[in-house]
């Protein structure tokens, strides 16, 4: 065999409503590798797949881009070749044209424990329109066949519902004392501008990630500027969301508040007013008080008016491991706690966007609303 297609993921391609990109990776080479998909179970459309490649890859990676699709729409598909076999068929449904209210789901700091298994499962199960991991997917560290336990993990979420990542520390790596960087992550993941910074739009919301390791990179920095300015500037627009891995604030025993974040970040969040920024890095669940000039705007209260402050939360609770907290939470922290943690995100059309924070057992953490 060696043809078997195994570890299938679907990220958005730059339009979610009409690209959809399909990965996976089989142990030997196909002729002619191809995606087959349609609106019904009979498929009826094809489209070829192209090899991408890394130097220290541990099998052959496939990838291609479906466009023009339907907004809004169920396709079904299934991967291989004809000499090689195919997959069995999933499907998958892109987002939606015009405004319509939708759900996401997302955590960080992943792994390969039983606790990320079930945390990817959780989500699944909510049937989110896309799952985002805020950094630190795989921890590989250099050992490259952890990406495909990674990844065949992560199939029975990323084979019919698309998943989108910002870089962590732990996608740049090194192999003993060579650094490889992101060339892993960056070619496994079918990211736009290959994962490192890139925004993307469902129904009135625009979604900004970026490298929160490259934080002192100018044409990163301009970018996110840009981004967020676009974002404000744009009529069609309401919620404004952020993904990076390093937190800005944080309590921890092992960390604080991040200066570097701080300095950095925190003047572009507050000018653009960014609504809600996704992090993770500290593992466990931490989330501030809408914020402005650093400090809290309220300090009491579960339902926020929409532009009053930027909401901070740490979810790094996807599975890998958890911190100790610190004694004392920051003077900003509406709620801490040291668990595996998933959130699930109502984005609507009209009225408020609610936040839930769940433990990876499924019962509540908290709720939140920003509107
Ligand atoms: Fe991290």
């Amino acid at each position: 065999m060696g043809t078997e297609p195994k570890q299938l993921r679907l990220a958005f391609g730059a339009n979610p409503t009409a690209q959809m990109s399909v990965s996976w990776q089989t142990e030997q080479p196909l002729q002619d590798p191809v995606v087959e998909y349609g609106e019904t179970p009979q498929l009826g459309n094809r489209v070829a797949a192209e090899r991408v490649s890394y130097p220290y890859e541990t099998g052959v990676i496939y990838r291609a881009q479906l466009s023009d699709l339907r907004p809004a729409q169920r396709y079904y598909y299934r991967v291989g070749s004809a000499r090689g076999g195919y997959s069995r068929a999933y499907a998958f449904r892109t987002a939606p044209s015009g405004l319509q209210d939708f759900l996401f789901t997302a955590f960080a700091d992943h792994g390969t424990t039983s606790f990320s298994r079930q945390n990817t499962r959780n989500v699944a199960a909510h049937n989110p329109l896309f799952h985002f991991i805020a950094g630190d997917t795989s921890y590989a560290n250099g050992r490259q066949p952890i990406w495909d336990t990674y990844f065949e993990q992560l199939e029975v979420l990323a084979a019919r519902i698309p998943v989108m990542v910002c870089f962590g520390n732990h996608e740049n790596e090194r192999i003993g004392e060579q650094r490889i960087g992101y060339i892993a992550a960056e070619t496994r993941f079918a990211m736009p501008n290959r994962g490192q910074y890139y925004d993307f739009t469902v129904s009135n919301a625009r979604f900004v990630a970026f490298n929160s390791n490259e934080r002192e990179s100018e044409p990163q920095y301009q970018w996110v500027e840009d981004a967020l300015k676009r974002a404000r500037a744009d009529r069609t627009i309401r919620w404004l969301i952020v993904f990076a891995h390093h937190p800005l604030y944080g309590s921890t025993q092992r960390r604080g508040n991040n200066s570097g974040m701080i300095r950095r970040f925190q003047p572009l969040f507050d000018r653009y007013r960014v609504d809600l920024v996704i992090h993770g890095h500290d593992h466990g669940y931490e989330r501030m008080y809408p914020m402005r000039d650093g400090k809290a705007v309220v300090k009491s209260g579960n339902r926020y008016r929409q532009g009053a402050g930027v909401v901070y939360l740490t979810c790094g609770g996807g599975g890998v491991s958890l911190y100790e907290l610190a004694p004392e939470p920051t003077p900003w922290t509406a709620k801490r706690e040291r668990v595996y943690c998933y959130l699930k995100v109502h984005v609507p059309v009209r009225g408020a966007l609610r936040v839930e924070a769940y433990r990876v057992d499924n019962t509540p953490i908290e709720a939140f609303e920003i509107g």
